[in-house]
């Protein structure tokens, strides 16, 4: 496989006049095959979007290598015209229709004309490209962004928490729309704090925390990686069960009435050691781990429904204008 994405000891610290340097990427690595569809998953203030920041040009690394579809960082600009992100919520002029707005941009960025009615339809917008972008869902001004970073018919997108602030169905549409552009070929990365996210949509993923990478792979390696081998039994009797499975040298616990063996690797010896006892099993399921429960382990923080954020110092985005507090980067 090809890597369209190479980090590797990425190192960014912020000074703020304020609050002191902050460490946002501590020596991080990543790598994107060609052609997946990959999440970089991981709490509030983790460090993502300075990633995709550094990568993209828009914030100067301190040290570390970057390449992109096989070009240095330095070079990046010979390669843009191959890359479509959306990193800051690109604003958009309410008073222009969605199709307007995508005919302007192809204009200034050297476009066909003819993209601007098959990234409409691409992104499901054909029926409301008249309309004004004031009327525009969340969700629609959210396709309409992807559709500006279609124009250029990327083979890379790069899309920052690309569900943030979508409702239940402008998720699912989006979700969709990654897989439709990934079926046509498009690698994709894309950063979500939403466990469900990457679950659902990815192929391959890396967990960051702290600004650094604490695990990678594929979704379902990650994941087996995770296996404890965990069963949870139903039997009439738990507590009298849990005891035949420590007399046989086996290792449970109680959990909500059932009991939960852990380190087994074949099934049947649960079925052996407790119908040998007397314990008649009703039920018998496999504790497969969930990311939730792989991103418990590998950083050690607690995810609350699906939402992880625990990491999160409360630094937000400077406003475009007016703000008062102002940062500053440092470059070694
Ligand atoms: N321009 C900046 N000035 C100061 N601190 C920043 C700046 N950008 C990001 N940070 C800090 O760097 C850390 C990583 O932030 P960020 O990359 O935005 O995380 P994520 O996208 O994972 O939520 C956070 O602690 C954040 O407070
Ligand atoms: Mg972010």
């Amino acid at each position: 496989m090809t890597a369209v994405i190479e980090i590797s000891g990425l190192h960014k610290t912020f000074r703020g006049w304020r609050r002191g340097p902050k460490v946002a990427l501590d020596g991080f690595d990543m790598v994107v095959e060609a052609g997946q569809v990959h999440g970089f998953l991981g709490p509030n203030g983790s460090g993502k979007t300075t990633t995709l920041r550094a990568l993209l040009g828009l914030v100067h690394a301190d040290s570390g290598d970057m390449r992109i579809l096989g070009t240095t960082s330095a070079d990046y600009i010979h390669v843009a015209h191959r890359v479509g992100a959306i990193v800051e919520s690109p604003a958009f002029f309410g008073n222009l229709s969605g199709q307007r707005t995508l005919e302007l941009l192809a204009m200034a960025g050297g476009v066909p004309r003819k993209r601007v009615e098959e990234t409409l339809v691409a992104v499901g917008l054909r029926d409301r490209g008249e309309d004004l972008v004031k009327s525009y869902s969340l969700g629609m001004k959210q396709r309409l962004a992807v559709a500006s970073a279609l124009l250029k018919q990327p083979e890379l997108l790069i899309l920052d928490e690309p569900a943030n602030g979508l409702d239940p169905a402008g998720i699912h549409e989006m979700r969709s729309l990654v897989r439709e552009l990934a079926s046509r070929g498009v690698t994709i990365l894309i950063s979500s704090h939403l466990l469900d996210e990457i679950e659902q949509v990815c192929d391959s993923m890396t967990i960051i925390s702290r600004g650094r990478r604490v695990t990678h792979g594929p979704v379902a390696q990650v994941l087996a990686q995770h296996d404890k081998g965990e069963y949870s039994v139903r039997v009439a009797d738990p507590a009298g069960a849990l005891e035949a499975i420590a007399a046989a040298g086996g290792s449970a616990r109680l959990n909500e009435g059932k009991l939960v063996v852990s380190g087994v690797t074949d099934a049947s010896w649960i079925t052996q050691t407790l119908g040998t006892a007397g314990h008649w099993l009703t039920e018998l399921t496999a504790l497969t781990p969930d990311l939730e429960s792989v991103f418990l382990d590998v950083t050690g923080t607690r995810p609350g429904n699906g939402l992880m954020s625990d990491v999160d110092d409360g630094w937000q985005p400077p406003a475009p204008a007016g703000r008062a507090e102002i940062e500053i980067e440092v470059t070694r």
